[in-house]
């Protein structure tokens, strides 16, 4: 059962007494309450999703990669072994944006196993914010202990363009709802991690090496989750500048918390798809963000690849 689901009037008595009621909104008709999940129920759907992968693979990745918007076809790069897409998993949230095919792959990048999210899950799409990381958890739980965030993003750095990498050296996360906000679950990681580093150095230093000696230009910077789905206004570009902020998007930050709550090594990429609203000199479309990412996934892909076989 979705607990996420937003519950209009007549709201289910037994769900509710199931699940805290967290936040509660007057919507123009009816009351509304969004049903969110209790930690054990977090916990136990993280459990039985791994179970119902665990029936079907008993691959054990070593290195975790999110592929962004545009940058999905990654997956061809893949020495796949198995493939599970996501509505096979039981409970698993199914993303419904275009250009994010939906499943894990199972494979090898040179010697190197890599489960490969081909597909991410948006705060914006409506679930819950504890499924929008409950993937991150699964394969950390896989056996993942390096996570390679990658996403498209819209560039405020001074002299960015469209089709520039970013290396994310750390994030602002208070745009969006933080994961761990709930009782903590101590399976997974302690009350209050620390998030000094969250990009791992060495991680990092590993991709500045790589695209260096493939004169791929890096730009680097810290990167803003918002949680979309508009785009920004030109104001709050402004607002996001003088905040610090070098590229925004709708993801990966929570992704970086969640897996750093759980030890996890981080690094992240982002795709510059467009300038960011206001400093671009035309309006944005998820079209243009998709073509800008199609376009820089060449480059990409030889990065990427390069980076997760000197990473292990
Ligand atoms: N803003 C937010 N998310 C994005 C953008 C942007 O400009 N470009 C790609 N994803």
């Amino acid at each position: 059962m979705r607990q996420d689901k937003i519950c209009a009037g007549a709201t289910n008595l037994n769900r509710r007494a199931k699940s805290d009621i967290r936040f509660t909104c007057l919507c123009e008709y009816a009351p509304v309450w969004r049903m969110i999940m209790t930690e054990n129920e977090i916990y136990e759907k993280l459990m039985n999703c791994l179970a119902c992968i665990r029936k079907k693979t008993d691959f054990m990745p070593k290195v975790a990669l999110v592929l962004g918007s545009g940058l999905g076809n990654y997956g061809e790069k893949i020495r796949l072994e198995t493939a599970i897409p996501y509505q096979e998993i039981e409970g698993f949230p199914v993303s419904t944006v275009a250009g994010h095919k939906g499943q894990f792959l199972f494979g090898y990048v040179g010697a190197v196993p890599v489960v490969c999210m081909q597909g991410r899950v948006h705060y914006y799409e409506g679930y819950d914010i504890s499924d929008v990381v409950l993937p991150i958890r699964l394969m950390k739980l896989m056996g993942a202990k390096i996570l390679f965030l990658t996403n498209a993003s819209g560039g405020l750095q001074d002299g960015m363009a469209a089709g520039d990498f970013m290396l994310i050296r750390d994030h602002i996360s208070c745009f969006a709802p933080n994961p761990l906000i709930g009782k903590n679950i101590d399976e997974l990681g302690e009350r209050f991690p620390d998030m000094t580093e969250v990009y791992d150095h060495e991680l990092a230093r590993l991709i500045r090496k790589n695209a260096s000696s493939r004169g791929i230009l890096l730009k680097e910077g810290v990167y803003a989750q918002l949680t979309g789905p508009s785009f920004e206004s030109p104001a709050e570009i402004m607002m996001l500048k003088q905040l610090g902020v070098d590229a925004v998007g709708m993801s990966t930050v929570v992704e970086a918390i969640a897996a750093k709550h759980m030890g996890m090594r981080i690094c992240g990429i982002s795709c510059i798809c467009n300038l960011a609203a206001g400093i671009s000199k035309h309006p944005l479309s998820h079209e243009e963000v998709q073509a800008a990412g199609k376009a820089a996934a060449p480059l990409f892909e030889t990065l990427v690849s390069a980076c997760v076989e000197d990473f292990v």
